[in-house]
């Protein structure tokens, strides 16, 4: 298996875009889950906060929606014949291939899932092969990558790995990267786990709908907000506003040189009214984690020399929070349609089965 690395993530563009972010008072996403240590910090975090919720009843809902996307994806308007030819010789007669694409895919738990839900019940060693499977894992993070690839290549050897290590956020042209693949032949599962809720809403989606071919599907999730804004807020803002929490952030500010001493980590709620579109003020709002400067730093990641003043504020962190309402709101604005949706039994997790809109 090779690791690919795109032209949006050379170490050339990602420092460029560490310095464009910093100058704007802003840690860049990637920043985050950069070093070992910090992706270390980030699983702390996520295994002490993450499953407030019950753990099991969340991946009971992802399977639900995984044999859901697949099912769509068996009857999606694809050329028959170009999937036959994708075929390998020996595979299950009737089912096609699938391309499953994960975006940030972290360490390929989620992913993981959906493999399980694509093979079903192994037939045995003497059973038919299953269809021909393509992962691709995307992540600024090759680390993460490393992760995910081998836990998917454990677990399902037969499936062709390539990892890709890319930064969504400059919004990379992978359809046109992916187009002379052997994959870009088969149904394409497109996966977004707990990404929207850090990129600007409006374009991340719009650049999603570009990934979608028209018998493709994506499965995305959004954040969401129980109570609405600003009442649902609190409880909220408790998963980010802990001891593991401020652990992962102050590492990567730790990591950009800046010492502790220098500053105070705050944790708000901030509305986001006109985020999007015809939402109202109480349906789409961000928790918002700023470094506070108690005194002026200099930072010099690189070898570019950053000046920060006392009284400025860098934003380290942010979660845009949606209602189920204006997460579909947003997805419809980009020309994606939801074709089903599911939330959990706490109401904070949105999953969104879409497909492009024509
Ligand atoms: C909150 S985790 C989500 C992981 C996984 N999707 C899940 O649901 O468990 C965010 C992931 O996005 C990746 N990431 C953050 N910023 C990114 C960027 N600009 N481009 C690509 N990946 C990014 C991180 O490395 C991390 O693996």
């Amino acid at each position: 298996m090779e690791l690919t690395i795109h032209p949006s993530a050379t170490m050339e563009r990602l420092r460029e875009r560490l310095w464009q972010a910093l100058e704007a008072r802003r840690v860049p996403g990637f920043w985050l889950y950069g070093s070992p240590a910090q992706i270390g910090r980030w699983l702390a975090y996520h295994d002490a906060y993450s499953p407030s919720r019950d753990a099991d009843t969340l991946r009971r809902l992802y399977r639900t929606a995984f044999d859901v996307a697949l099912a769509r994806l068996g009857t999606a308007q694809l050329d028959q014949g170009r999937l036959d030819r994708a075929r390998p010789a020996g595979a299950v007669p009737g089912r096609a291939g699938l391309h499953l694409v994960s975006l940030g895919c972290g360490g390929g738990g989620k992913d993981l899932e959906a493999l399980a839900a694509f093979h079903g019940p192994r037939a045995g060693a003497a059973g038919p092969r299953p269809p021909d499977a393509h992962y691709t894992p995307v992540d600024a993070s090759a680390a993460m990558l490393s992760e995910a690839c081998g836990r998917v290549g454990a677990a399902f050897p037969g499936v062709a790995i390539h990892p890709l290590v890319a930064d969504l956020e400059a919004a990379p042209d992978l359809a046109g990267w992916w187009a002379g693949e052997p994959s870009a032949r088969l149904p394409r599962l497109v996966t977004c786990f707990a990404m929207l809720s850090n990129f600007e809403p409006a374009p991340f989606c719009a650049w999603l709908r570009g990934l979608l071919r028209g018998g493709d599907v994506l499965l995305l999730s959004a954040h969401l907000t129980p109570g609405g804004f600003p009442a649902g807020a609190g409880p909220i803002l408790a998963q980010y506003d802990n001891p593991a929490a401020r652990g992962w952030l102050a590492g990567a500010l730790t990591e950009l040189g800046l010492d502790a001493a220098a500053y105070e980590l705050t944790c708000r709620a901030v509305a986001a009214a006109g985020a999007v579109a015809g939402a109202g003020a109480e349906e789409t709002w961000q928790v918002a984690v700023e470094a506070a400067l108690r005194r002026s730093a200099t930072l010099a990641p690189f070898g570019r020399s950053i000046a920060l003043r006392a009284g400025e504020r860098l934003r380290v962190f942010h979660s845009n929070r949606f209602t189920l309402a204006s997460a579909a709101a947003v997805l419809a604005a980009a020309g994606l349609q939801p074709v089903q949706r599911w939330s959990d039994a706490a109401g904070e997790e949105g999953l969104f089965l879409c497909r492009r809109a024509t």
